[in-house]
């Protein structure tokens, strides 16, 4: 099998049976426009992501790397009238061109984009009292992802469902030798949530128009 052949299954999924709205497309039109790198969630991972949320019934949604915007509009379609989502982004112009996406969306209203390095939001976040959140996606700077899944835990309760995007990452995660910073950072993760009691766990491997990656979806199984 080829990237070629799994970008068209892609293709054919999403055009048949996930069906984003109009405001995804021009979501990504609009970040693709403004020069940001092509690195959003499929439209079938968005959609995955949108139906955990729902089938969880989750209202607070926190996202650690907002990029264009892209999952944070399927997130926050999941949430019921009242739901809110915050989520962190620390580039200046990714931040802007989701403010815009999220606007045309109609989403302006329900999301909260806050600016800074995600390490310094998330200890904020907690110190105002705003967890714990339903439902937390991880989708930020790779070697970050074991400090943001300790605050996600921090920012959670008994039932939160966390996930975290790119944990395969073309079949490296296995290689202890590699020199890629991203698949350190991961396989830190890897050995976190592997001693961690408080959460059960699992990760899948994916294929698709994004390539050969995966994510891990752990449920916090205690309380906080
Ligand atoms: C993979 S992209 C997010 C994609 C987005 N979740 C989506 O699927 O549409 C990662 C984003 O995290 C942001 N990021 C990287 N390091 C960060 C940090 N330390 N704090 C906050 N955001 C960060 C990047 O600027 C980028 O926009």
């Amino acid at each position: 099998m080829t990237q070629d052949r799994w970008t068209a299954v892609d293709s054919y999924l999403t055009d048949l049976i996930v069906q984003p709205e109009p405001a995804l497309g021009a979501a990504l039109m609009a970040s693709a426009g403004a020069g940001l790198p092509s690195i959003a969630v499929s439209a079938p991972q968005g959609k995955f992501l949108m139906l955990l949320a729902k089938m969880m019934g989750a209202s607070s949604i926190l996202e650690i790397g907002t990029l264009g915007g892209y999952s944070t509009i399927w997130m926050a379609r999941a949430l019921p009238a009242g739901g809110r989502l915050v989520t962190l982004e620390n580039d200046p112009k990714h931040a802007a061109v989701a403010a815009s996406n999220f606007e045309r969306a109609g989403l302006a209203g329900m999301i909260e984009l806050r600016l800074a390095p995600a390490i310094e939001t998330l200890p904020r976040l907690l110190a105002e009292g705003r967890g714990p959140f339903d439902f937390i996606f991880i989708d930020a700077d790779k070697p970050g992802i074991p400090d943001y899944f300790a605050w996600s835990l921090k920012l959670a309760r008994r039932g939160t469902v966390i996930v975290v995007d790119n944990v395969v990452r073309d079949g490296a995660v296995i290689d202890p030798a590699s020199a890629d910073i991203n698949v350190h950072g991961v396989r830190r993760f890897n050995d976190v949530i592997a001693a961690e009691s408080r959460v059960s766990a699992t990760t899948i491997q994916t294929v698709g128009s994004k390539g050969y990656d995966g994510f891990t979806l752990a449920l916090v199984i205690a309380d906080q």
